[in-house]
């Protein structure tokens, strides 16, 4: 059987309390459950790691939004890999542009993947350009991004490693203003080629991508059906029950 499409949902700072946290974990749980083909990754804020974890369950597993590349010692405020493992989460998103923009640099980020593959968890590597130029510069930019990021994983971790490719321009917008199916499919086809370039063909065609950026129920099923990628990344519309249960029927009637 094919490999199922994984939709992951980054809940941000949100929502408030853990009990709206455990209800819209649990709403997700009931709609993913019956998807063939789709399976869900939900990403809530740390505290609320463990209220949640029970919820875990048939098509769905727990993430968490970043981790910390050491793991004991003088760090205050920072949370490891091996914590998040022992609260049951089984991916972790690394590089998100919203950290890069708070101080993570590519080796920050490289550190952290890592550090979470050396933990068996699943890193979500994020990538993407803060503008698309005309003359082309942004591929060389993803190129370096991509490269730079990966600079410490093993061949061990890699197996584990999934990319997320999110054009900064493209997150938090209109919906409307999510990247069309064709620039997506373009991009991701750069980006197995650079992963190509990096660890052979066959084990870069094996790495799932992923596209996030204003994605919800209406173009989640075009960009499944024509980007060619393997999943989504999902911000606001994954703290709405109703829209992502939507959005994840519509992503699993595709039929690729
Ligand atoms: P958005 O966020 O879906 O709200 O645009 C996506 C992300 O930043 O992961």
């Amino acid at each position: 059987m094919k490999k199922k499409r994984i939709v992951v949902g980054n809940w941000k700072l949100g929502p408030e309390t853990r009990e709206e946290a455990v209800r819209i974990f649990a709403a997700v749980r009931r709609a993913a459950a019956p998807l063939a083909r789709t399976e869900v990754a939900l990403c809530p804020p740390f505290v609320f790691l463990d209220a949640v974890r029970n919820k875990a369950g048939k098509n769905v597993s727990l993430g968490a939004q970043d981790a910390f590349f050491e793991e004991r010692g003088a760090f205050t405020g920072e949370i490891s890999p091996v914590m998040l493992a022992s609260v049951g989460a089984r991916f972790v998103l690394a590089g998100h542009s919203e950290r890069r923009s708070r101080g993570d640099t590519d080796e920050v980020v490289a550190r952290k993947v890592a550090a979470i593959a050396a933990r068996d968890l699943s890193p979500i590597l994020c990538i993407g350009e803060k503008i698309r130029d005309q003359g082309g510069a942004y591929l060389a930019e993803l190129s370096r991004e991509l490269t730079d990021s990966l600079a410490r994983l093993s061949a061990r971790g890699r197996k584990k490693l999934l990319i997320a490719y999110e054009p900064v321009f493209a997150i938090g917008k209109n919906w409307s203003d999510a990247m069309r199916p064709h620039e997506i499919h373009e991009t991701a086809l750069f980006i197995k080629k650079i992963l190509s370039d990096l660890y052979g063909k066959e084990e870069a065609f094996r790495i799932p991508i992923l596209y996030g950026g204003s994605v919800n129920f209406e173009n989640a099923q075009d960009i499944i059906g024509s980007g060619g990628v393997d999943g989504l990344l999902v911000g606001r519309e994954s703290l709405a029950p109703d829209n992502f249960t939507a959005l994840l029927a519509a992503v699993d009637a595709v039929r690729v």
